[in-house]
């Protein structure tokens, strides 16, 4: 039987409190792994890791803003001299608006390139400074679809995501000879609080449709004709943490049901 074993393996999620992050932080500690649980939500991060170790696993709850250099450091230093090392970061904390660009504000672009983006640089800068001495770690980052093809009103946000997987591939080049993997994952249709907005915007340019219908419009344009569940992304996660994964890097893998083929 073909198994998972990331036991003494120290992980960090950010954007942990819900969502992808929270299946991502679930599955890694059931695979062994000891799990950072980090978001800007402290009460969420602290659910989960509770959860986690009512379970059996290991887990620690933190309370971070990856937008803040400083503290993303604070958090990755302190986790290498708690832990004495980390393998795994997983830069998940993400944002959205959904909006036509011309009708976007330039304070909005920005909040959504420093937590998309500048958090994801903040996340791999602060653990490969560890790994590098380490010659040893993965790093998963949290793409998009909209990060590899063109979706309605998602200029800002697309933007953002793109530049992930441009940074990881760099990265992925520069650290193989660390024995760093980097990737990303690239999730279609999730319904998480994110979408629950996504639906709620959208609509605000098109009152004539509810949510629920709306809903459905983005369903079908899926080829599997379903949704993807957080748990979908997890998997991923924990195949591109494990050995499994060990020659697989620079990549920026697609859970989407088929719906951008790139
Ligand atoms: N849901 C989808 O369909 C979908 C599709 C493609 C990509 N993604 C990406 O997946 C990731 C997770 O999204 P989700 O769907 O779970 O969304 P979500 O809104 O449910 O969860 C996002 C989490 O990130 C946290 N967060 C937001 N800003 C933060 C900050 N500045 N610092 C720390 N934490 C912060 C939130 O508190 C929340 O817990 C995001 O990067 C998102 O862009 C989601």
């Amino acid at each position: 039987m073909v198994q998972i074993n990331l036991e003494k393996q120290v992980a960090i999620v950010t954007g942990a409190g819900r969502g992808l992050g929270k299946a991502i932080s679930r599955k890694l500690a059931e695979a062994g792994a000891s799990v950072m649980v980090s978001d800007l939500i402290l009460e969420n991060a602290e659910e989960v890791a509770a959860e986690i170790k009512e379970k059996g696993g290991t887990a620690k709850a933190f309370q971070i803003d990856v937008t803040d250099k400083a503290a993303m450091d604070a958090m990755i230093d302190g986790v290498v001299a708690e832990y004495g090392k980390l393998d795994v970061i997983v830069n998940n904390a993400g944002y959205n608006v959904i909006k036509l660009f011309a009708d976007s504000d330039i304070s909005e672009f920005n909040k959504l390139v420093d937590i998309n983006l500048k958090g994801v640089y903040h996340g791999c800068h602060a653990a490969v400074r560890h790994m590098i001495k380490q010659r040893e770690g993965k790093i998963v980052n949290t793409s998009s679809q909209a990060g590899k093809a063109p979706f309605d009103y998602h200029s800002m946000y697309s933007a953002t995501k793109f530049g992930v997987i441009g940074m990881s591939q760099v990265l992925a080049k520069e650290l193989g000879k660390y024995n760093i993997n980097v990737n990303c994952i690239c999730p279609g249709i999730v319904r998480t609080e994110m979408w629950e907005q996504n639906l709620r915007e959208y609509d605000g340019y098109d009152n004539s449709v509810d949510p629920e219908t709306r809903w459905g419009r983005v369903v079908s344009n899926i080829p599997m004709k379903r949704p993807q569940e957080p748990e979908d992304m997890a998997n991923a996660v924990l195949f591109l943490c494990s050995d499994l994964a060990r020659n697989i890097s620079g990549q920026a893998i697609n859970i989407n049901g088929g719906q951008v083929c790139v």
